[in-house]
């Protein structure tokens, strides 16, 4: 039976949804004080696992949400309203991890610092739907509204004027509504009745809960008798045609009943307070279901799709299938000619690297005097050296690295290395669920991990006879010939960069702790931040000024993460401080891996658009108008991509 109660409750609050739409309506209204009394069914609506906006979730979770309402839902009407989004925050981790104790609330956590992510503007993208602010403005267009939505944006325009009126008015509405052809296709004409007596169930709740009702023990007796009734008849039925005969019956009593319930109760401002609460959990709900939103993209940004993860498989077996003569790139004495132009490409990600040699070749005027340095990780490496040994970027030059051959990085000479492979480092990547609050979700991601990642600060070493190197990001695709950045005078300068601060607002407060002394003596919380993903080095520079036992003192002196979390950019930012060199906006469009505003002209001009953020384009989330200045340089014909499945 209880079971068959919250089945129920779940199913009367798609009545909530619309409410929301109106808030504005009630909204000046005067609150009271005294929400408790509603708590019984707002927690039901609180749980109500409405997903149909949530494309991210899996759609078991909302019955994984169902479960735990027999719980939430009990008679006891004391607790808070805090309260809700805490239980429900708790159910919907049990979607994720199943095995937490009451205690803590893991999921509150993590989505927490999802939220301070927001920047990236994933809940913005994703979820207009379940953003609160956005959705008490949006209204939806008259066709898709249900006949219930229909109900309650008439019941609150009248309910200032008289609640008797609006809730007798109410039962018309569905036989109104049940003949009009263009709000109901056919399968909500079968559930007309089915409908009529869930809406009943929400008013016998109503009622039960006003505070007058509970003066009058007859009428709670009645209404209980009424609502097991319908309960009972309504069972799992969701068409017309599965009530029992009974059920029409059941109908009418029920509503007798209710009539009583107006004539009892006819103070319309407690029905009023009741929606408010009604409707402020519905909000705490939508707050909950972005946060989830919130986590699972940030799980998905993480989740290689298949195709990817078969790809460097296919293409291994392929190169251990080569002779030794055949595993060799040609043109190897141009890799440390200071004359040609020499790109540094790290990466574990053969589709992404393939992308970016591809079309910078393809907009290069000289091919034969480019030189590409991949540098990849153990487990990419034949895969890496296969996909270029077969798809040779024309004339010019390629070579691929294993980072791991780099024995000279290693921890006693790298403090990241060392700080990578310490305990506390270890423990904070993986270890999320710790009663510690201080969740940089954002930052679990494993890339952060990787010493590929970090390779940038070790350009002198990796190159020892160039004198200037462009470093690019595997999630750019380059669109002009980049050859004029190599004669461009950097005065002194080490690093050439895109600034960020003026739209954007990325200055170095966002990036630093400037509540740490250290920090706050040596930099300014104004100064104008700059973007990784194509930078120009000028490596004689670099070694004049000793770059790289700056970027180590500062690296040890952050062995506590107290002056910067985790990422390469912070330490850029003091590392090559008051040593960039501005570049034109134009060199370098950033925010298409989370930001839909980029606008056409701005990528269209760009010499190198970069899609950081977490909607990469070869993933499922990533912003469809922009997957195609990508995807056009993927060849989907190749056999490599049709074996594993990769489709534009
Ligand atoms: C309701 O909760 C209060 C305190 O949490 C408790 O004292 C009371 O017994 C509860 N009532 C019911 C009916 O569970
Ligand atoms: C995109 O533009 C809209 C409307 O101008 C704005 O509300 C939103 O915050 C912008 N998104 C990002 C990520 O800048
Ligand atoms: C709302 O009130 C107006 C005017 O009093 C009335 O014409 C209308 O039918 C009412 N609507 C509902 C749904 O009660
Ligand atoms: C780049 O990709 C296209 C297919 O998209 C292919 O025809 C071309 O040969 C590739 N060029 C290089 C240099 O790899
Ligand atoms: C570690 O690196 C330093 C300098 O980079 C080098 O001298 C040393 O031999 C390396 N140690 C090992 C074990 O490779
Ligand atoms: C910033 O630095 C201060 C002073 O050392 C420290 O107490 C604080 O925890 C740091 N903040 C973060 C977020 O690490
Ligand atoms: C760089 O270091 C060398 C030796 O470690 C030192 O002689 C030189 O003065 C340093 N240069 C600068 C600019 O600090």
């Amino acid at each position: 039976m209880v079971v068959r109660n919250l089945v129920l409750l779940m199913l009367c609050a798609t009545v909530v949804a619309p409410i929301v739409l109106y808030t504005h309506r009630i909204g000046t209204f005067k609150s009271a004080s005294s929400r408790n009394e509603y708590m019984e069914e707002v927690t039901a609506f609180t749980l109500n696992g409405d997903s149909r906006h949530l494309h991210v979730l899996p759609q078991e979770s909302s019955t994984n949400l169902k479960e735990p309402v027999g719980m939430v839902y009990t008679e006891n009407s004391t607790q808070e309203l805090k309260l809700i989004e805490h239980k429900s925050a708790r159910v919907l981790s049990a979607t994720v991890e199943e095995s937490q104790s009451g205690g803590e609330n893991p999921i509150t956590q993590v989505t927490d610092s999802a939220q301070k992510v927001d920047e990236n503007g994933i809940s913005k993208t994703l979820g207009s739907g379940q953003e609160t602010k956005g959705g008490r403005e949006r209204k939806p267009a008259e066709s898709e509204k249900e006949p219930n939505v229909i109900w309650s944006e008439r019941l609150l325009e009248n309910v200032s004027r008289n609640v008797d009126a609006s809730v007798e008015d109410h039962s018309g509405k569905f036989t109104l509504n049940r003949k009009h052809p263009e709000k109901q296709n056919e399968p909500m004409a079968q559930d007309a009745r089915v409908r009529q007596l869930k809406d009943q169930l929400i008013r016998a709740k109503v009622y039960m809960s006003l505070a007058a009702t509970k003066n009058n023990p007859h009428f709670i007796r009645e209404l209980r008798l009424r609502i097991k009734e319908v309960q009972r008849v309504l069972g799992a039925a969701t068409k017309d045609s599965e009530l029992p005969r009974s059920s029409y019956d059941k109908l009418k009593a029920m509503e007798q009943t209710l009539t009583k319930g107006v004539q009892i109760y006819d103070d319309c401002s407690a029905n009023v307070k009741k929606l408010r609460a009604m409707l402020h959990a519905t909000e705490e709900q939508i707050r909950v279901h972005r946060k989830q939103t919130m986590f699972l993209t940030q799980l998905t940004a993480k989740t290689i799709p298949k195709g990817l993860h078969c790809l460097p498989l296919q293409l291994t077996s392929k190169f251990y299938a080569l002779d030794s003569s055949q595993q060799q790139f040609p043109n190897q004495e141009k890799l440390e000619d200071p004359s040609l132009y020499h790109y540094a490409l790290f990466s574990d990600n053969v589709l992404a690297s393939a992308v970016v040699v591809n079309s910078t070749i393809r907009h290069a005027k000289d091919p034969e005097k480019h030189v590409f340095h991949i540098v990849t990780d153990r487990l990419n490496y034949a895969a890496m050296r296969m996909w270029f040994l077969e798809n040779r970027p024309g004339k010019a030059t390629v070579q691929v690295q294993n980072v791991e051959e780099f024995t000279w990085l290693n921890a006693s000479y790298s403090p990241v290395l060392k700080q990578l492979g310490s305990p506390s480092m270890i423990d904070y990547y993986f270890r999320a669920h710790r009663a510690n609050p201080d969740s940089n979700f954002k930052f679990r991601n494993p890339k952060y991990l990787s010493i590929l990642n970090h390779l940038r600060f070790y350009l002198p070493e990796i190159f020892p006879k160039l004198n200037k190197v462009l470093f690019l990001d595997d999630d750019v695709v380059v669109q002009k010939d980049l050859t004029p950045l190599w004669s461009l005078n950097l005065r002194g300068n080490v690093i050439g960069v895109v600034e960020t601060c003026g739209v954007s607002f990325h200055r170095f407060d966002r990036y630093l702790n400037f509540s740490h002394p250290l920090i706050a003596k040596n930099f300014s919380p104004r100064a104008c931040g700059w973007a990784y993903g194509m930078n120009i080095f000028d490596l004689n520079e670099w070694r004049r000024q000793n770059i790289t036992v700056i970027y180590h003192k500062w690296q040890e002196l952050n062995h506590d993460r107290l002056l910067w979390k985790l990422g390469t950019l912070p330490p850029g930012l003091i590392t090559y401080w008051k040593r960039t060199f501005p570049l034109d906006r134009s060199w370098h469009v950033l925010g298409l891996g989370y930001n839909p505003n980029v606008s056409q002209k701005e990528i269209e001009r760009a010499a190198v658009i970069h899609y950081n953020g977490n909607m990469k384009p070869w993933l499922e989330i990533g912003i469809p108008k922009f997957r195609n200045y990508w995807a056009k340089y993927v060849d989907y014909d190749h056999i490599f991509l049709r074996e594993c499945n990769i489709n534009p």
